[in-house]
């Protein structure tokens, strides 16, 4: 039986594999400008750094993270995000003891065992982008602006950034007590998930897409109403200089985010072309976050962008597949090894050149070459050949002119960069 890829794990093809390519090359050429550095990590990390990072009772640790035990008997889980791991790999390597502000963004996929649907996979890929050692409002709009410019230079329109402050170890918990007092009286309403989160976690419950959980939480009371003076006056900083960058946002005191590390500054940039799943990107602020992996206390900011979301969201002419610049097709037996000559010669030079490998009459090759979408054809044709020339063919326009084959990279090279 013919063996297909796991459910919710996709292969992206050649045919949109452009649009992946533009993406994370606009990504290094903007974030690159802001001042952010590229980092790698490893997919698989100890199970504990996301269960004291992101946190135990959050939907992402309860119930969608691929943990296994490998063969040593360590516990060990492929990365559901990058947030808690780049923090990691700063405090492990002490990026710190050079400069204490670092700017990082990593590409890569992600893993969550989620019921997939559309615009929700379980092997996913996220652009994400941090600060860690900045306590500053001022790096919390910069990050947003960097953000909302990125998306636009990739062509992104119709979006719309949400904002909200989600408050501080100080103030939090008095809202949460707040909040638990107010839905307890109402705990019938709620389904069995959000009963336990009632007691683990209740503003978890802000993100239940259920029906009668909704209608349960729309009289609720609101975070942003209890909110500390300072965690108040970090949030009209960070809304005074997106206003002075003349940024638009609409404040959405319902939002949550779906994981615990999260103080004051939370966003979300949704896009309302794509249906149920409509979050493009998540982001906030983490004060807390080092002291829960590694006892120290260092402020962090950062986003992540689901690039599948982004891509599905992309304007047509952007990331097209490269065309194939020259099919060289062969008239005669002889001229098999010219084309193998000729097309190595210009696959160094970085022109992307094809030919049969098979002997085919010029009628099949010239088929293959319109298939192909090659903007040019050479035809080797045997008496032309014997004067070291061959015909060149422009595809879109059907011209065709004769060239001396040695002059052939530099008359493409002009063609191709005309065009
Ligand atoms: P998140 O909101 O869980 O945040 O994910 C960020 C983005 O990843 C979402 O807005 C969405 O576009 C995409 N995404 C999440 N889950 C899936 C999925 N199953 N399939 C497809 N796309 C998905 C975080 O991950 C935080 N680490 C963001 C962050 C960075 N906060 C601070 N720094």
């Amino acid at each position: 039986m013919e063996i297909k890829a796991i459910r919710g794990f996709n292969d992206i093809l050649p045919d949109e594999i452009g649009k992946w390519q533009f993406v994370e090359e606009t990504v290094r050429e903007v974030f690159e400008g802001f001042g952010f550095d590229e980092i790698r990590i490893p997919i698989l990390e100890k199970t504990e750094l996301f269960i004291r990072g992101i946190g135990e009772a959050t939907d992402i640790v309860e119930k969608e993270m691929y943990t296994f035990t490998d063969k040593g008997g360590s516990s060990l889980t492929l990365r559901p995000e990058a947030t808690a791991s780049m923090a990691r790999a700063y405090l492990e390597h002490k990026l710190f003891t050079f400069d204490p502000v670092a700017k990082l963004y990593c590409i890569g996929p992600m893993f969550r065992y989620e019921r997939p649907q559309k615009g929700r996979y379980r092997q996913f890929y996220q652009i994400d982008a941090e600060v860690f050692g900045v306590a500053n409002p001022v790096v919390d709009a910069e990050v947003i602006l960097m953000l909302i410019h990125f998306l636009r230079q990739v062509g992104l329109e119709k979006l719309e950034l949400q904002i909200n402050s989600l408050g501080c170890r100080e103030c939090r918990p008095r809202y949460r007590e707040e909040l638990r007092a107010f839905l307890s009286k109402k705990s019938f309403q709620l389904c069995e998930d959000c009963q336990r989160r009632l007691q683990a976690n209740p503003l978890r419950i802000f993100d239940c897409k259920v029906q009668s959980c909704q209608e349960t939480i729309v009289d609720a009371p609101k975070v942003s109403d209890f909110i500390c003076k300072e965690c108040d006056h970090h949030f009209n900083r960070v809304k005074e200089h997106l206003s002075m960058a003349g940024l638009e946002y609409v404040l959405n005191p319902k939002m949550v985010r779906g994981l615990d590390y999260y103080t004051r500054t939370a966003f979300e940039v949704v896009s309302y072309d794509l249906g149920a799943q409509n979050a493009v990107t998540g982001g906030g602020r983490y004060d807390n976050l080092f002291q829960e992996i590694g006892g120290r206390d260092i402020p962090g900011i950062g986003f992540a962008i689901g690039m599948e979301r982004l891509i599905s969201l992309l304007p047509k002419n952007k990331g097209l597949k490269r065309p194939l610049d020259l099919f060289i097709a062969v008239q005669g037996k002889d001229g098999k090894q010219d084309a193998f000559r000729i097309a190595h010669q210009l696959h160094l030079e970085r022109i992307r050149a094809e030919f049969d490998y098979e002997e085919k009459s010029l009628k099949s090759q010239m088929r293959r070459a319109d298939k192909l979408n090659a903007r040019y054809v050479l035809i080797l044709g045997e008496e032309e050949l014997k004067k070291g020339r061959a015909i060149l063919r422009n595809m879109a326009n059907q011209s065709q002119e004769e060239i001396p084959l040695q002059e052939l990279v530099q008359i493409l090279g002009r063609k191709i960069l005309r065009d």
